[in-house]
């Protein structure tokens, strides 16, 4: 089986954390590197939350990053609210002791990108690092195979404002530089991972592993639920990130529209809003496989499946 090289984006962020995990433990994919940016939390806690993560998987041979600790443009906002000061409330977890690499996270993406056979970048948190690397190193464009983002919102619209999923509205400005790259993208939207819900059952799936994989996954997402739950009076949340990794593993879980996708980069009103052209009312040239749905109970059959196997 030939392994797709990928490169992790990301801010953990619990469910970050489980989409690190399910690529960790998914022989197709080759993780060449993770990245590190703000988001959920400050860079110092999402560079050593990524490290964590790959500790807990025995996997303190990953390539960590860190990368941007702002947005372009724009002072950062974080979600401790929905994620704890930690950014990985719920278990106790040891510090890392694996090294985090002395190069910047945008450089290891240039240089990865350019030695690489088509990689492709999973973004899982604000975009700031990606539109960095593009604005840094055009040329790089056109050797990414596929961007695979968790971002953005048509129906669901927004979570951190009226309008705006958390991802976009941190760093509008890269997101409006990717969604303008000209890369092929496929978008995780809040359309899709609001499907997703870790209710009471799943989680006790991940508990029943009886690995402490198993218990630390089911203790992030009983975190992650308080909020959600209560917010949305849902019976579990959106289990987002991990989304991205599992239609790179079964696409077939997965289905949406190619669509044209703007960015709003300056009305405060709707700022960070991703405007999806879906029923196709514009001139505006489709952009990204934009989902729409997934098969919910496929999804977390994979996901307990793989990490029950690390
Ligand atoms: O809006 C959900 C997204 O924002 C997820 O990626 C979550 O981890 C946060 O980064
Ligand atoms: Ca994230």
């Amino acid at each position: 089986m030939t392994k797709r090289p990928i490169i992790i984006d990301t801010d953990p962020g619990q469910d970050d954390a489980v989409a690190i995990l399910l690529a960790l433990a998914s022989p197709e994919l080759e993780v060449l590197g993770i990245t590190a940016v703000a988001g959920n939390v400050p860079l110092p806690l999402t560079q050593k939350n990524t490290r964590i993560v790959c500790e807990l998987a025995g996997r303190s041979d990953i390539k960590v990053f860190a990368g941007c600790d702002a947005p372009l443009h724009r002072k950062l906002i974080t979600a401790e609210h929905v994620h704890g000061q930690t950014g990985l409330d719920g278990p106790e977890m040891p510090d890392p002791t694996m090294p985090l690499q002395d190069d910047h996270a945008v450089d290891f993406i240039i240089d990865t990108a350019r030695a690489t056979d088509g990689v492709t970048l999973c973004p899982l948190g604000p975009l700031t690092n990606i539109a960095t690397a593009l604005q840094k190193a055009p040329d790089i464009a056109s050797r990414i195979r596929e961007i695979v983002l968790m971002g953005g919102a048509y129906f669901e619209v927004g979570n951190i404002t009226p309008t705006a999923e958390f991802n976009i509205y941190v760093d509008p400005e890269a997101a409006d530089i990717v969604f303008k790259s000209g890369i092929p993208i496929t978008v995780m939207p809040l359309d899709v991972t609001h499907k997703a819900l870790t209710t009471q059952p799943r989680v006790d799936a991940f508990r029943n592993m009886g690995t402490p994989i198993g218990e630390a996954v089911a203790a992030w997402t009983d975190f992650f639920n308080r909020f959600d739950m209560e917010k949305y009076a849902s019976p579990g949340a959106p289990l987002h990130d991990p989304c991205v990794i599992a239609y790179l593993i079964k696409p077939e879980l997965f289905n949406g529209r190619h669509v044209n996708v703007c960015v709003e980069t300056s009305s405060e009103l709707t700022l960070g809003m991703t405007v999806a052209d879906w029923w196709g009312v514009t001139d505006r040239t489709p952009n990204a496989m934009f989902m729409g749905d997934i098969d919910a109970d496929g999804f977390f059959d994979l996901l307990t499946t793989r990490i029950a196997s690390l």
